[in-house]
């Protein structure tokens, strides 16, 4: 059979990035340019600085990923990009890249949803990985549990009904001024802190969460006492936030008696989180599935993963496909 090459783009966020990817699961190239450095004096991602430098960017990444490659725009059989959610001016570029070269091509267009791509990132890393399976997906913007029934149906079992986690991450840091985004640094600090806190673990019912209890109980404890170690702050919160996170993925494992477990997006890079969960999974006999680290983040060879099972079906985007700040998992 006749190999299928993607290229694909991301930008829903401080990302400019562009992969070429071969039968969904083959990274040929994944060039990622982040405006991290940019963003940080001002504490997080402004939206309007981060759509001039994807229009800075995007030509730049697409030349570099075909270079990487060793290929041309005739080697490519589809383009793919993502449409949301996220920044809606971020996302715009993108997206409008990708169409004006499937139309310059003369090439099939498929958008693919941010969330699918994340979570299509397990296919790339571990190529024996198919669905059905129950996948915990942690990012700046979503913390969702989901059945992920096939390639393309998905169902929310349980999510977060305030702040996501990577924000709770974020804003823990901001409180405790370290630099943006938060999740590394606290992921590094919190190795050399201990859990002296014991924040509260909310648990809502069903498999749903709650963060922004949990941030303010670091704010307070914060303003309430002048001495402490930054790094126990920074262990107590990761604790308490990552506890409540493998217990609802230990419970759905029970309920929906599945025997994998995937997990993705930003978040998913936390060595904490991966060390629990991996402990959860021998503790219950299931196999965990997770990305490697610069897979976990956004790229956008996830994006190419997930564009190429919506391409071998044939389900092609409309040129005249919009951008979407607030898609959900199953649009
Ligand atoms: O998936 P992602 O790259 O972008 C979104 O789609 O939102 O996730 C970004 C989030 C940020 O909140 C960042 O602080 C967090 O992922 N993050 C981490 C780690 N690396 C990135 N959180 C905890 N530990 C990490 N090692
Ligand atoms: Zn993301």
């Amino acid at each position: 059979m006749k190999d299928i090459i993607c290229l694909a783009i991301e930008s829903s966020c401080d990302e400019t990035a562009c992969a070429i990817i071969k039968n969904g699961r083959e990274v040929l190239a994944n060039v990622i340019n982040s405006q991290i450095d940019i963003h940080k004096k001002f504490g997080g991602v402004v939206p309007e600085i981060a759509s001039r430098h994807h229009i800075e960017n995007i030509n730049i990444v697409i030349e570099e990923a075909l270079e990487v490659a060793n290929i041309t725009f005739d080697d490519v059989d589809f383009v793919a990009s993502t449409y949301g959610p996220g920044l809606v001016g971020a996302l715009l570029v993108g997206l409008s890249a990708a169409k004006g070269l499937a139309f310059a091509l003369n090439k099939p267009f498929v958008g693919v949803n941010h969330l699918h791509g994340h979570i299509a990132a397990n296919y790339i890393e571990h190529k024996e990985l198919e669905p059905p399976f129950i996948c915990m997906l942690l990012s700046g913007g979503h913390t969702h549990l989901i059945n992920v029934q096939d390639y393309d149906k998905f169902e929310i079992i349980g999510k977060t009904k305030d702040d996501a986690i990577g924000e709770a991450f974020d804003k823990v840091a901001r409180t405790l001024n370290l630099a943006y985004p938060g999740g590394p640094v606290i992921d590094k600090l919190a190795k050399e802190g201990q859990d002296i806190c014991h924040f509260k673990r909310t648990t809502l019912d069903e498999y749903n969460f709650s963060f922004s209890g949990l941030k303010t109980a670091v704010i307070n404890y914060v303003a309430k006492n002048k001495e402490y170690k930054v790094e126990d702050i920074c262990k107590s919160f990761e604790q308490a936030a990552i506890d409540v996170v493998v217990q609802n993925t230990r419970k759905a494992v029970k309920e929906f008696k599945v025997d994998k477990v995937a997990i993705a997006g930003g978040v998913a890079a936390n060595s904490l989180l991966r060390e629990e969960m991996n402990k959860m999974c021998e503790e219950e006999n299931i196999k965990l599935y997770s990305p490697r680290i610069s897979l976990c983040t956004d790229n956008a060879a996830m994006i190419g993963a997930a564009a190429y099972y919506k391409f071998v079906k044939g389900n092609y985007s409309n040129l005249d496909l919009n951008a979407y700040a607030s898609l959900g998992i199953k649009d």
